[in-house]
């Protein structure tokens, strides 16, 4: 039998499950690579961990400038532009702590990322931040591992990156995604979005990958 291709794709009623379902693949190729493995298994190196928040930093950096460029007020906006969703303070508590750069040089795959930061859309930008953000859900999990392979406590620093908010964590999520909820249907506004969300796995996954084959934790597998 012949499988029609001319049947619309089926959009999720709401913006926050539209973008959980269409991301999964991507969230699962993220899950898969040898930095986040490494993460997940407890047993990436304290250099390449530092070396990957170094460039996170950067990234962040990128995003929240973008962020702040658009003079967008509406709900959304505000929600993705929320100072208290900032994770910049959190990168430069825990590179202190390590004592890694504040400004380092960017790696080949961040100089990629910080062009595409730059030049995305007001709805790409969204998705980007919903990546962002989401990923505090599996960071509550996998702080348990850093902690394990650094030998850390929480309590004295280093896991502010991965797990900005604590037992707050479910809250913050869910006063996230009620403000996607709360946008309009629009699958092909959906889609836009998701084409940022989509952007912004990618860029993670090769910022993490781009120290990874050379780096200090390749042993680390
Ligand atoms: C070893 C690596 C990772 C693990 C084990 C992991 C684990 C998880 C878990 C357990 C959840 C909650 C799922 C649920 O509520 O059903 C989640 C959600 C999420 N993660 Fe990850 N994650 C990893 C890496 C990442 C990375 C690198 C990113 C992107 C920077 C990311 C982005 C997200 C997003 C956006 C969600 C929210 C999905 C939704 O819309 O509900 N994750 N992750």
């Amino acid at each position: 039998m012949t499988i029609p291709t001319d049947i619309p794709i089926p959009v999720s009623p709401d913006l926050a499950s539209y973008l959980r379902e269409s991301t999964r693949a991507a969230h699962q190729d993220a899950e898969k690579r040898p930095l986040n493995r490494a993460l997940a298994r407890g047993t990436i190196s304290r250099e390449a961990w530092v070396k990957h928040l170094e460039q996170l930093l950067l990234l962040h950096r990128a995003l929240e400038r973008r962020i702040d460029r658009s003079p967008r007020t509406d709900a959304c906006w505000r929600t993705i532009a929320d100072p208290a969703r900032r994770r910049t303070p959190d990168l430069e508590a825990d590179l202190a702590f390590y004592g890694g750069s504040p400004s380092p040089a960017a790696g080949p795959a961040t100089q990629a990322a910080l062009a595409a930061i730059e030049s995305a859309t007001d709805d790409e930008t969204i998705g980007m931040a919903y990546v962002i953000e989401g990923s505090t859900n599996g960071g509550r999990f996998l702080v348990r591992s850093l902690c394990r392979a650094l030998s850390l406590d929480p309590a004295t620093g280093g896991t502010r990156a991965l797990d900005p908010y604590g037992d707050a964590q479910p809250e913050r999520w869910s006063s996230f995604k009620a403000a996607l909820q709360a946008e309009p249907l629009d699958p092909e506004r959906f889609d836009r979005i998701r084409r940022g969300a989509d952007l912004m796995f990618g860029i993670v996954g090769d910022v993490a990958d781009q120290f990874w084959q050379e780096g200090p934790g390749a042993d680390s597998i």
